[in-house]
């Protein structure tokens, strides 16, 4: 039995949205302790855990727990692990990544289940990520709004964030104007969650364009106000870094936003997505 075992898992939930997972070791997790993570990244779509030490081969270990890997075509990877997608920022760049609101891969066909993110390089200070609870945003709604998106779809694309006319095409970012690897998908605003069972709202304003059968314009009025909705800091929790930290977030479940607030030093996370389900 080590350390950690003895302590046993705790999970202590956050306000609004999330949880920290506390008294484990993801190098060495024992059965009862893997069944209990997974219930608590179902449970609260977003899990943070503290104080690990975590290598390349172990992160990948970890991800393979939950699912296949789902490669990033857009990320630069580390050397040798295709895996793992470097979300990184220079000290001497402007743009960071994941810098708004939004949801990863949601504009695949079959979008990803979650992401787990490694510290591996943190600025003194700042670099948060904001994490929102779409689970509550959705049992939040009015009855109204409810009605209108029952049976609604939304058109999810990442054409204007990564292609060669798109926002991350610039000098800094160069990597990312890939355009044989833009798309669109076509998924329910309101999602009945894969592994909770909850209603969910899954549209997200990174990469959510317009509702099917509408143009962006007469989508425009409802999507702001789903997007003005969930962008109320009561679903929200800021969760600040430090060594040793690792966050696991349910796409389906919550939204992230990384902060930007820390030029002129560096920040390396080293992220795994994990594949998911179709949400039809
Ligand atoms: C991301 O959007 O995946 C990056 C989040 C972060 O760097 O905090």
């Amino acid at each position: 039995m080590n350390a950690h075992s003895k302590i046993g898992l705790t999970v202590v939930p956050r306000e609004n949205c999330g949880a920290e997972v506390l008294g484990i070791d993801l190098n060495n997790l024992s059965d009862s302790e893997l069944v209990g993570v997974k219930k608590a990244y179902a449970d609260y779509g977003v899990i943070f855990f503290r104080d690990q030490k975590i290598t390349e081969d172990q992160h990948i270990a970890f991800a393979k727990k939950f699912g296949e890997i789902d490669i990033n075509k857009f990320f630069p990877h580390i050397d040798g692990h295709r895996e793992i997608a470097k979300v990184g920022k220079e000290k001497d760049q402007k743009t960071n990544i994941g810098g708004g609101w939004h949801t990863d891969h949601s504009y695949d066909r079959v979008p990803a289940m979650g992401s787990i993110l490694v510290a591996r390089i943190l600025p003194p200070s700042g670099g948060d990520t904001l994490f929102a609870n779409m689970v509550a945003a959705y049992d939040t709604l009015d009855d109204e709004t409810r009605a209108a998106i029952a049976n609604l779809n939304a058109v999810h694309s990442n054409s204007h964030v990564f292609g060669s006319k798109a926002y991350y095409n610039n000098e800094e970012r160069k990597e990312f104007a890939k355009d044989e690897a833009v798309g669109e998908a076509v998924h329910p605003v309101a999602i009945t969650h894969p592994l909770s069972g909850k209603k969910a709202l899954y549209v997200n304003p990174g990469f959510v364009l317009r509702f099917e059968g509408q143009t962006i314009a007469q989508s425009q009025p409802l999507l702001h106000k789903l997007f003005a909705h969930a962008m109320n800091a009561r679903f929200h929790t800021r969760f600040q870094w430090r060594e040793g930290s690792i966050a696991f977030w349910d796409n389906r479940a919550t939204w992230h936003y990384a902060l930007n607030d820390y030029h002129g030093h560096e920040r390396l996370m080293h992220r795994i997505t994990i594949a998911g389900v179709a949400l039809h």
